[in-house]
């Protein structure tokens, strides 16, 4: 089989890449390892910021996220028994989308068969072959038969445990990471959300968020221990442990029902520089990972898609490698800064084991800060609906 283009992942960075450069005209081939229905039993993300909702709307598939989808004006972050709201829409004129990671998977799923662009799933032993070259190659097994896919470049989307990664040569990779101490705890449930923006909310006995997908349901996280197991949360004790951390109001709302979904995410931030070599370029969690605090994973995913397909295009358009040449520092310079702000988010809202009572009276003075200065609040929002490309 030859394509353009090899695409190494059906994920969000997946699909999008290959929507994207389907609608403009550059053949591509999806190779994923799950089933369909596997990557969409998978609960993630929940906020979408205007841009990465402007490229699920070139793709075509964008309907039913405008229909579906919430959106918020702004975020509320509760401290010391107290709730303030941070009004993104008078801060920097632009709010975010809630709306399901898996909803917009199936939307770019469905958006792609429509369109008869080829995605195997359940491939297994994806290998990648002369990537330093311009004739790249991709081998993999399915129904017990190997094949052989010769491209013109592949692209990594593989997400944080892929294995495109491993093919940029040891001595060229620089990796930077940080592990945190603690991980989140979420629940999906059947119940109507306790207010109606999002709260992040910081207090001694840990973080907690109160998301949601919908008018009728919620998305519930609490920071766990890293030695939790979700067997250890029974849905009686996460709304007891819930319950202690929110402000007495918050907690008056919460209607606690059976949980459709329970799972547990440690919590690190981690970048792969570069992001491109030779016809191989990564984009979203193959390269880089951020900690949940903020909702930067997809909305990071699908900026590195932007400006890979952007280089895409322009060598098929006109044979410029200008793009391509540029897509690693371009897409690090954004990545970098959502790390940043992953990082302020989550240092700023969490408890930390090793911490002492200084730096928690810094996390109280950074927050008091934070309602106190409109110039703060600004700093939160321009970063929390997503930085200009
Ligand atoms: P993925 O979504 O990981 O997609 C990669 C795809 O590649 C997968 O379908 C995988 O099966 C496939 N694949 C892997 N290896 C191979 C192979 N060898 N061959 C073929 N296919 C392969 N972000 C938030 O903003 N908020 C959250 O609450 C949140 N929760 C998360 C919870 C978990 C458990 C995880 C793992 C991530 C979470 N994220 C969250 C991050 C966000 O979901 C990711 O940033 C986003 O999914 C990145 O998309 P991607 O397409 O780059 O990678
Ligand atoms: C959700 C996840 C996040 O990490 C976040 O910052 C906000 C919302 C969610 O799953 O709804």
């Amino acid at each position: 089989m030859r394509t353009q283009v090899a695409i190494i992942g059906a994920g969000p960075a997946g699909l999008l890449l290959g929507q994207l450069l389907s609608r403009q005209g550059v053949a591509n081939v999806i190779l994923e390892r799950r089933s369909a229905q596997y990557v969409l039993g998978r609960v993630r993300a929940g906020v979408i910021e205007t841009g990465t909702a402007g490229f699920i709307d070139e793709t075509g598939a964008g309907a039913r996220m405008h229909r579906e989808g919430l959106v918020h004006d702004g975020i509320e972050i509760a401290f010391a028994g107290e709730r303030h709201r941070i009004d993104f829409r008078a801060l920097v004129g632009q709010g975010v989308i809630v709306y399901g990671q898996t909803e917009i998977t199936r939307d770019l799923m469905d958006s792609r068969a429509r369109s008869g662009a080829e995605t195997l799933y359940e491939v297994d032993d994806v290998s990648l072959h002369d990537v330093a070259g311009t004739k790249p190659r991709v081998r993999y097994r399915k129904g017990g038969m190997e094949h052989e896919i010769q491209a013109e470049f592949i692209a990594g989307c593989d997400g944080s445990h892929g294995v495109s990664r491993q093919y940029i040569p040891a001595p060229l990779l620089r990796t930077f990471e940080r592990q945190y101490p603690f991980g989140w705890l979420g629940v999906m449930v059947d119940r109507p959300p306790v207010a109606p923006e999002l709260i992040y909310t910081r207090h001694e006995r840990g973080f907690a968020l109160c998301s949601m997908r919908s008018a009728t349901r919620s998305r519930l996280y609490v920071q766990c221990s890293l030695e939790d197991r979700v067997s250890d949360w029974p849905d009686d004790r996460f709304y007891e442990e819930l319950t202690r951390r929110l402000d007495g109001a918050t907690a008056a709302k919460l209607e606690p029902g059976a949980s459709i979904e329970k799972s547990l995410t440690p919590l690190r931030g981690f970048v792969a520089e570069p992001m491109r070599y030779g016809s191989l370029f990564l984009a979203g969690d193959a390269a880089h990972v951020v900690p949940p605090t903020g909702a930067k994973g997809l909305n990071l995913a699908a900026s590195d898609v932007h400006y890979l397909r952007e280089a895409l295009v322009e060598y098929f358009r006109t044979g410029s490698r200008a793009g391509i040449e540029a897509y690693s520092s371009r897409a690090l310079a954004r990545v970098w800064k959502a790390e940043r702000f992953s990082w302020w988010m989550t240092s700023t809202l969490h408890t930390f084991p090793a911490h002492s009572g200084f730096e928690s009276r810094m996390q109280e003075a950074e927050l008091t800060y934070l309602v106190g200065s409109q110039a703060a609040r600004a700093a939160l929002a321009e970063n929390y609906v997503g930085l200009p490309y």
